[in-house]
């Protein structure tokens, strides 16, 4: 028993009104290394059951008060139950058979040899310790291939409509925008599980982390001595090894324009050579593409081939960025808390109201990753219950790129008022407006904090703040 590795050491409970019995058990299985607990009655058993799960159980049926049968399914319990091993005197053929029917799994008859004991609990544990293994390696694997695009928002549905679009068009190249963050690597994984490529493999390379060489090596493979360190038999390239399945080529912007025009080869022709190679060789994949700049700017500017940017703009899924669809922040903030407590094996239940108006107001300038972080950042510093505003780390507002950059245009001075409390008034109504009545970012663009913003939209009858959630996008 010494070789079975359990969180913390076996649990056994004795469930027998001799204490003959009840001792003689707990030296024999103590001498084992287990953890040992015994009660005198069926009572006395569920109590210790209800307060603590245990792995395995010796319950003998005979005892004054309940008997043993007629509380063996509420011993079982805990997850997983715990096995019951029936200890009978008089082993008569309707108490076994009525004790297996309620879930014991063996019964040993008294008196009992001790190799017969140990051998009983070893296989149970050997059991227990293999499911246990199963279920965390079923949980990682869900975890791996989860491909959950988490979201309600108007916004995140145009672009599930997207995927299902392009996943029924199973050659079709897609390129896949949005800012860093936003979750591009899942939506290409989306697209993938949901077409009929699905079986076939699917293959991510970030075309940014390897040099131009490498990168062409890496996606067509080479053949023998093709150049000095290659490996001598040759090496298959991405292109082979997803054949069935999809490419997923991420940060296409990065990609030097030489191998730009060898990728747009692979596209027009569904074939390539290997590095050093003569031979055409099918290629049997869908490219996903993704990017988080704009490559139309880019071909503008010359430094994208505009006939690959046509070939791989046949089809685009957008992803918006997160202050976009501020509506999906709760779901998604509650699914990482779930996703990330049970890594963590924490039972965390939920957010405070600050925190997840906090969460709420942020612009997520990182998007949908930086709010992983921050779910994550959450779970290690509380230490159980509800995730409240100080277990948050601290945002730092963080500078807004691109599209969401907000429009400094001044603020003309409606009517004759000219008083400093016109114009103050009039700049709040602008910048509410401008940041789409996210008071947080509302405030520190004014440079005051949020009290005081609300304080001058109940002075300047500002309106009320749109429900939250319903941000417009
Ligand atoms: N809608 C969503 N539902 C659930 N998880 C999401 C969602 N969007 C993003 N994520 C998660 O957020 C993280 C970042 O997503 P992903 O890596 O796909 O972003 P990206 O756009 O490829 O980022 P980058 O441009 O930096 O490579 C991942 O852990 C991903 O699983
Ligand atoms: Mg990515």
């Amino acid at each position: 028993m010494k070789n079975l590795s359990f969180p913390g050491l076996p649990r056994v409970l004795i469930v027998d009104d001799e204490e003959g019995v009840r001792e003689g058990l707990r030296g024999m299985l103590q001498r084992e290394g287990l953890h040992v607990e015994t009660a005198g009655s069926a009572e006395d058993g569920v109590r210790r059951v209800e307060s603590r799960g245990f792995d395995v159980v010796f319950l003998d049926l005979n005892l004054p008060g309940a008997d043993g049968l007629s509380m063996l399914g509420r011993l079982r319990r805990g997850t997983p139950p715990a096995d019951v091993v029936v200890l009978t005197g008089y082993g008569t053929v309707a108490n076994t058979v009525e004790a297996m029917r309620k879930g014991a799994c063996d019964v040993i008859e008294k008196p009992f040899a001790s190799d017969r004991i140990l051998a009983v609990v070893r296989r149970s544990l050997e059991t227990r310790q293999l499911k246990n293994e199963l279920t965390w390696l079923q949980d990682r694997v869900r975890e791996l291939t989860s491909t959950e695009l988490v979201g309600l928002s108007p916004a995140i549905r145009e672009v599930q409509t997207r995927i299902d679009q392009v996943a029924h068009a199973p050659d079709t190249t897609v390129l896949v925008t949005g800012q860093s963050g936003t979750g591009k690597e899942l939506v290409a994984r989306c697209i993938h599980e949901r077409s009929a490529r699905r079986h076939g493999p699917f293959v991510a390379l970030n075309c940014a982390a390897l040099t131009e060489s490498l990168l062409e090596a890496e996606l067509f493979g080479y053949e023998p001595g093709a150049f000095t360190g290659a490996q001598k038999e040759g090496k298959d390239g991405l292109f082979a090894v997803a054949s069935g399945g999809t490419l997923f080529l991420d940060e296409i912007g990065e990609m030097e324009p030489t191998l730009q025009a060898k990728l747009l080869r692979v596209l027009q022709e569904r074939s390539f050579r290997r590095v050093g190679g003569v031979q055409d060789i099918p290629a049997d994949v869908r490219i996903v593409a993704s990017t988080n700049r704009d490559l139309r700017q880019m071909v503008q500017a010359g430094r994208f081939r505009e006939d690959l940017f046509y070939r791989l703009n046949v089809m685009t899924v957008h992803v918006p960025p997160l202050c976009q669809r501020a509506a999906d922040i709760p779901l998604l903030s509650h699914f990482f808390l779930d996703q990330i407590g049970r890594q963590m094996g924490k039972a965390l239940s939920g957010f405070t109201e600050e925190s997840m108006e906090t969460l709420c107001e942020y612009t997520w300038p990182g998007n949908v990753r930086e709010l992983r972080n921050a779910v994550e950042h959450a779970c290690i510093v509380c230490p159980n219950g509800m995730i409240d505003e100080i277990h948050l780390p601290k945002f730092t507002g963080g500078s807004l790129d691109g599209s969401d950059r907000i429009d400094r245009g001044a603020v003309v001075l409606q009517g004759e008022d000219r008083s400093i409390k016109a114009l103050e008034s009039q700049l709040v109504a602008k910048v509410l407006d401008d940041t789409q009545w996210n008071i947080s970012r509302a405030a520190a663009i004014l440079g005051i904090n949020r009290t005081t913003l609300y304080n001058k939209i109940r002075v300047y009858e500002l309106g009320k703040r749109p429900l939250r959630g319903k941000v417009v996008v």
